[in-house]
């Protein structure tokens, strides 16, 4: 009866279940992170792996589609009806869109974003983004439209994948015909489909071992996070005033074995802005200041943390305020007291390059352009 079985080939087999699991892992992780607060470093972690696997993801789909259109796939059985047979193939199709879809618009969504951030496979193999979108002019929109494509495509997916596993588990188990046993990577009597297994371990293997290279050498590495302290200085009618912020995170990741993989991610709640004057802070809170109803975070991301001396980086990387990227380096300096290390810094803006009360204070005669801020923050 086996040998009659009208079988893909090993190597579509081991593609279609690899890829399968990984998709399902990318739809749970995706839509949980979205969940999670934007400013949580957790939902940066997962965002960076999901990425990661989402590439991987787009390469062995791309190589299934091509095998595909290759390799015919095996005639349905001849007992299916004709409805069947047209149903089964239009979801194919479908199935095919939707997972090629979904890789491309998360891979043009970061291409488009505004804030440029460099994408690092597993933290360290630099993938460029997709030309032409990293240059468009209205990037932003583009980054939007292809979200919500991202976000539908997923959606759709998981509809079309409940018509597919429960199509698959009819033939099983009601209608007790071969269809599942096709993509079995194992025969009846237990033995692997050809090509079936060493595709596998081959996948696994590279897999596994970009993995373990993206965790590598992070023994030596001393994580900074957890909470920190983001003040800002500035000038109204020639008097020094000074506010902060009273929340923010930070996660700094310093790898002397791997400089490339350093990284300083900083987040502040917007609306925790306070200077000691209620006046100044309802201020600040306006939609010409920082509007945090709509802009509830500032954040600052450098993938290039460079060593300068021997306690000093210097940091470059992109600030963003109220939706406005702008490119910025300063120096981060690493103190030690109280048996506690701490990493503090500072650096100028200008607060007109980020909107900041364009339209009530347009010139510098009372609020001066010049903001600094300083930070600091712990090191464990
Ligand atoms: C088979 C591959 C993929 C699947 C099934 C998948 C699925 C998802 C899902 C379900 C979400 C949540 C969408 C929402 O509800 O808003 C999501 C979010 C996201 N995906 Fe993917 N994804 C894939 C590949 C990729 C790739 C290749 C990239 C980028 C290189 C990417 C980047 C993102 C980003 C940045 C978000 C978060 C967007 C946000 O923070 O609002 N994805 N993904």
């Amino acid at each position: 009866m086996n040998d009659r079985i009208r079988r893909y080939h090993g190597i579509a087999i081991c593609l279609h279940w690899v890829i399968a699991i990984l998709i399902l892992g990318m739809l749970v992780v995706g839509t949980y992170m979205v969940w999670l607060d934007e400013s949580s470093p957790f939902r940066y972690s997962l965002t960076q792996w999901h990425k990661s696997f989402g590439i991987i993801a787009l390469l062995l789909i791309a190589w299934r589609i091509l095998w595909r259109l290759t390799h015919p796939p095996p005639t349905l059985p001849d007992h299916l009806q004709p409805w069947e047979k047209r149903a089964a193939g239009l979801t194919h199709v479908a199935l095919y869109l939707l997972i090629l879809a979904l890789p491309l618009s998360g891979w043009i969504m970061v291409s488009a974003s505004p804030l440029a951030l460099p994408t690092f496979l597993f933290d360290k193999i630099p993938w460029p983004h997709l030309p032409p979108f990293d240059k468009l002019p209205n990037k932003k929109e583009i980054a939007l439209l292809f979200g919500d494509i991202h976000a539908i495509a997923g959606y759709l997916l998981m509809l079309l994948l409940v018509a597919h596993i429960g199509a698959s588990l009819r033939h099983r188990f009601v209608l007790h015909d071969e269809v599942m046993a096709r993509m079995s990577p194992k025969a009846a009597d237990g033995r692997w489909i050809a090509g079936a297994r060493s595709t596998f371990v081959a996948i696994l293997f590279i897999i596994g071992g970009l993995v373990m290279y993206g965790y590598s050498g992070r023994d030596s590495v001393p994580l900074g996070a957890g909470n920190s302290k983001v003040r800002f200085g500035f000038t109204v009618q020639n008097q020094a005033l000074e506010g902060s912020f009273g929340e923010s995170t930070v996660e700094m990741l310093i790898d002397p074995d791997n400089p490339a993989a350093n990284r300083l991610h900083a987040t502040v709640n917007t609306a925790a802005v306070t200077t000691g004057n209620s006046q100044v802070d309802s201020t600040l809170m306006g939609e010409d200041w920082f509007d945090p109803d709509n802009h509830p975070r500032a954040i600052f991301d450098s993938r290039e943390l460079v060593r300068s001396e021997e306690n000093s980086y210097s940091a470059s990387g992109t600030l963003r305020i109220k939706g406005i990227a702008r490119k910025l380096s300063f120096p981060v300096t690493l103190t030690y007291s109280d048996d506690k290390q701490v990493a503090s810094g500072s650096f100028t803006v200008n607060r007109l390059d980020f909107n900041l009360g364009r339209d009530s204070q347009p010139d510098d005669e009372t609020v001066a352009y010049q903001v600094t801020v300083k930070f600091e923050f712990e090191v464990r």
